[in-house]
C-alpha cells in the first residue's frame, strides 16, 4: 500500500510509461543490493529517495502498473543479503517523512488509528549505518545477524563483537535480543582509513560503505574499528521505549538515547517538531554521521494499537535530513597557503547541491590525506557538509575514474614563496613560517583602497620582513622613527613620515580594516557591508555563521568561510586592538548582535539609494566624482543605502555618470536606465551627511 509509504506521492512526479517506472524500480533495486550488501555506494541518498518517491507516486496514479515485490514495500527494497539467521520478529523498515506538513499528517493519522492522542512521543538520531539484531543469553552475547531481508539476515557476530558499545557481558545476566546500528564514527573512519591504506588497500569513500564491508569482511589483516549504538530492545517486558532504552544502557550497552544526539520525550507534535529542529542542529558535531531523526510512540498500549504495515510501523516514522553526502566531480585540486604558511590541497568541484547550499569547492586536509583517499582529479567524488562544517571530500568512486585521470603531484616547494615545504607534519607548512604571506598580506593591509599607509610599498615591505621587524600588520605600529632609520636609503625624514602615516592609519573605519585584513571570500564591498551590519568588530566576531547571513550576499558557504576566517585571524585582530586600531564603523546605528536591528540600513528606507521596497538600488559610478576617488564613490553609494557594482546590466538601477565616463554611460542609455549626473550625487551626498 503506498498510502503507508508517506514519501510523497503530493511532491513526486509519477513516470509517465510503464517502461520507465519499471526501470525505475530496477534502479533502485540494483542501487540497494549494492546499499546493502556494503558495496560503494550506488548512487547517493538524496538521489535514491526521489527515485524511491517517484515510483511510490507512480503506483498511487496507476496501481495496475506496480510490480511483483515492489521496493515500496519490501524491507531493504529488496537489497538485503539474505542469511540463515533468522529473526525472532521480523525486521522492519520505516517510513519517511521530509518536512514538517507530511510529519503532522503522520501524526494526525496515528492519532486516528488510536481514536485519541499519542500518549509521548520520542525523538532520537537516526544512525547511518546498518541494522543488526543481537541476542544476549544469560547476559552473554552469542550471536549477531545482519538485517538481510528482513525475515532473515547474515551471521556477523565475529566482526560485531568488536563494535564499541555491543559489549559481550552485560551487567546482569540476562536473556534478550538488542537492536541497533553498526556504524563508523568520524574517529572510527580515520582509523579504519588509516589501517586499509597501510594495508595496501584503496581507501574507504564513505563511512557506511567502510562499516558495512568491515562488519561483513572475512579475512582481514587488519581490525577497522566499528561502534554500535541500540534503538529496540526484546524481551525486556513491556515498559515505555524511553525507560526501556534507560534500562538498556543501564546494562552496559550504548543507546541513541544515551548518544550526544539523546533522546527527548514529547508531548505534542510541535515538541517533537522542535526537538527535530534541535537535532538537525547539531549534527555536524555529533562526531557520527546521521540521515534523520525517528519519531516513535513511546507508550507500549500505543504501539500495541498502531500496529504495522508491511514493512514498516506505523507507530514510527523516519524525518529524513537533506542528504549531507552527495557525489560530484572534481575538476581540479588547487593548493592554498595560509596566514601561517600551512599549504593544503582544495578541491574544486563541479557544483554541487547539499542541504540547499550550493557546494563548489570542499577541503582535502592535507597531502597525505589525498593519498591515503586515492582522490585523483578527474575523480567522481562524495562530498560531505555536515552543519556548518566546511564541506569535505571524503573518498572517489573508484570504478567511475576516467582512463586518463593521473594522480595529483603535491608541489616541491612553496608556491607562494618558493620556499622549502617542511613535511615532518601531516600539515605540511611553508618553512617561512608567517614570513612566508606577510609580503602579501602587508601590502595588501597597506594598500590605497584598504588602510592607506602612504609611503609604505613593495621594497620597504621586502626590508621590514628581511629585517624580521614586521610579519603581520599589527607589528607595524610598533614600529619607530630610530628603528626605521637604520633600515637600507631611510633617512629620518621619510622614517618620521612612515611612522606618521602608519599611526594615522589607525582612524581608518572597520570596513578599511577589515578589507586590510583580506578574509577570504570577501572584497571591498562585503566588508563595507559586513562593517555597516555589525558596527563593530567585538559584534563581528560574535556574529554566529546565521548572523552572518543576514548581510547581503552572503550564503552560507561564504558565511561558513568568513566565520572560519575570523577565527583564524582573531590573535591579529587582537594585536590591533592592542595597539589602538579603530574598530568601529561610523554612521552606523551601533553593533547589530544577535537578533539586534540590521545596523548597514536594511531598516532604513529612508536612505535616497533604496526602492520604494527598503531594497538598495544597484548603482554603477562612471566617470570622476568631484572631490572623491573611485573607492569613495563606492563608498558613498553604500552610505546612502545602496549597492555599488562595478557593471551595468538590465539589473542596474541608477547610473552616476562623471567627467571622463566611456561607454558604461552609453550603456545605460541604451538600456534606458536612469542617470544622474556626478555634481547632482555628489550634492545628495553633502545633503545627507551634513
Ligand atoms: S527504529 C521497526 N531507530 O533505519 C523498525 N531505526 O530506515 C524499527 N535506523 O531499519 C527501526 N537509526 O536500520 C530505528 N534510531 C533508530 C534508527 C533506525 C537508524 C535504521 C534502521 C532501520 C532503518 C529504517
Amino acid at each position: 500500500m503506498t498510502e503507508e509509504l508517506v514519501v510523497d506521492a503530493r511532491v513526486a512526479e509519477p513516470f509517465l510509461s510503464p517502461e520507465d517506472y519499471r526501470a525505475a524500480v530496477e534502479e533502485i533495486r540494483s542501487a540497494a543490493a549494492l546499499y546493502y550488501g556494503g558495496a560503494e555506494l550506488a548512487m547517493d541518498d538524496a538521489v535514491y529517495d526521489s527515485l524511491m518517491a517517484r515510483v511510490a507516486a507512480t503506483e498511487a496514479t496507476h496501481p495496475e502498473w506496480k510490480a511483483e515485490e515492489s521496493p515500496t514495500e519490501v524491507v531493504a527494497a529488496g537489497g538485503g543479503v539474505v542469511g540463515d539467521v533468522v529473526h525472532s520478529t521480523p525486521m522492519l523498515s520505516l517510513d519517511n517523512v521530509f518536512d514538517e506538513e507530511t510529519l503532522r499528517r503522520w501524526a494526525a493519522r496515528l492519532d486516528r488509528l488510536l481514536g485519541r492522542p499519542a500518549a509521548g512521543y520520542t525523538v532520537e538520531p537516526k544512525i547511518d549505518g546498518l541494522a543488526i539484531a543481537a541476542r544476549y543469553v544469560d547476559g552473554h552475547l552469542v550471536q549477531v545477524a545482519t538485517r538481510g531481508d528482513g525475515r532473515a539476515g547474515e551471521d556477523v557476530t565475529g566482526q560485531a563483537r568488536r563494535a564499541a558499545g555491543l559489549p559481550e557481558r552485560l551487567a546482569e545476566p540476562v536473556t534478550l535480543e538488542i537492536r541497533g546500528e553498526v556504524f563508523m564514527t568520524d574517529a572510527d573512519f580515520e582509523v579504519a582509513n588509516g589501517m586499509r591504506t597501510g594495508a595496501g588497500e584503496p581507501a574507504f569513500a564513505h563511512p557506511r560503505s567502510a562499516a558495512a564491508g568491515t562488519l561483513r569482511a572475512q579475512d582481514r589483516t587488519y581490525d577497522a574499528p566499528l561502534s554500535f549504538l541500540a534503538y529496540a530492545v526484546h524481551g525486556l517486558g513491556d515498559g515505555a521505549h524511553s525507560a526501556e532504552m534507560a534500562a538498556v544502557e543501564r546494562l552496559g550497552i550504548a543507546t541513541t538515547a544515551g548518544s550526544p544526539a539523546g533522546m527527548p520525550v514529547c508531548a505534542t507534535v510541535d515538541e517533537v517538531l522542535e526537538a527535530v529542529q534541535a537535532l538537525n542542529a547539531k549534527r555536524g558535531s555529533l562526531g557520527f554521521g546521521i540521515d534523520g531523526a525517528v519519531i516513535k510512540a513511546d507508550q507500549p498500549a500505543d504501539r500495541a494499537a498502531a500496529g504495522f504495515s508491511s514493512r514498516a510501523p506505523r507507530w514510527g516514522i523516519a524525518y529524513k535530513f537533506p542528504a549531507d553526502t552527495r557525489t560530484t566531480k572534481l575538476l581540479r585540486i588547487e593548493v592554498q597557503i595560509g596566514r601561517t604558511g600551512v599549504i593544503t590541497p582544495v578541491a574544486v568541484l563541479e557544483p554541487v547541491q547539499i542541504s540547499g547550499v550550493i557546494v563548489t569547492s570542499a577541503t582535502l586536509h592535507n597531502f597525505d590525506d589525498l593519498v591515503r583517499r586515492n582522490v585523483w582529479p578527474g575523480d567522481t567524488v562524495f562530498v560531505r557538509r555536515a552543519g556548518d562544517v566546511i564541506p569535505e571530500v571524503t573518498g572517489a568512486k573508484l570504478d567511475e575514474r576516467p582512463a586518463d585521470a593521473a594522480p595529483f603531484e603535491p608541489p616541491a616547494r612553496c608556491p607562494r614563496c618558493d620556499g622549502e615545504i617542511d613535511r615532518s607534519q601531516k600539515r605540511w607548512r611553508c618553512t617561512r613560517g608567517r614570513a612566508c604571506g606577510a609580503h602579501e598580506s602587508l601590502a595588501y593591509y597597506a594598500a590605497r583602497h584598504s588602510m592607506d599607509i602612504e609611503g609604505l610599498g613593495g621594497k620597504l615591505i621586502d626590508m621590514l620582513v628581511a629585517a624580521g621587524l614586521v610579519t603581520d600588520p599589527a607589528d607595524l605600529y610598533d614600529l619607530d622613527v630610530p628603528t626605521v632609520t637604520k633600515l637600507e636609503r631611510m633617512g629620518e625624514v621619510s622614517a618620521t613620515k612612515l611612522v606618521t602615516a602608519i599611526q594615522a592609519s589607525r582612524e581608518q573605519p572597520l570596513s578599511r580594516v577589515l578589507t586590510g585584513l583580506g578574509v577570504r571570500m570577501t572584497g571591498r564591498s562585503m566588508s563595507r557591508r559586513l562593517a555597516r551590519h555589525f558596527g563593530t568588530m567585538q559584534a563581528l566576531l560574535d556574529a554566529s555563521v546565521e548572523d552572518l547571513q543576514r548581510v547581503e550576499g552572503v550564503g552560507p558557504e561564504r558565511a561558513v568561510m568568513i566565520a572560519a576566517e575570523l577565527v583564524e585571524i582573531a590573535p591579529v585582530i587582537t594585536k590591533l586592538v592592542e595597539r589602538g586600531v579603530n574598530m568601529t564603523e561610523p554612521d552606523t546605528a551601533g553593533p547589530a548582535g544577535p537578533g539586534a536591528s540590521s545596523a548597514d540600513g536594511a531598516d532604513r528606507p529612508d536612505l535616497p539609494l533604496r526602492k520604494p521596497d527598503g531594497t538598495p538600488m544597484t548603482v554603477v559610478v562612471t566617470g570622476a566624482v568631484p572631490g572623491l576617488t573611485r573607492d569613495e564613490g563606492n563608498e558613498a553609494v553604500e552610505r546612502l543605502g545602496g549597492k555599488s557594482s562595478g557593471s551595468v546590466s538590465k539589473r542596474t538601477d541608477l547610473v552616476v555618470v562623471g567627467a571622463g565616463a566611456g561607454s558604461k554611460a552609453e550603456k545605460a542609455e541604451q538600456l534606458g536606465i536612469r542617470i544622474m549626473p556626478a555634481d547632482e550625487f555628489a550634492a545628495v551626498l553633502t545633503a545627507h551627511t551634513s
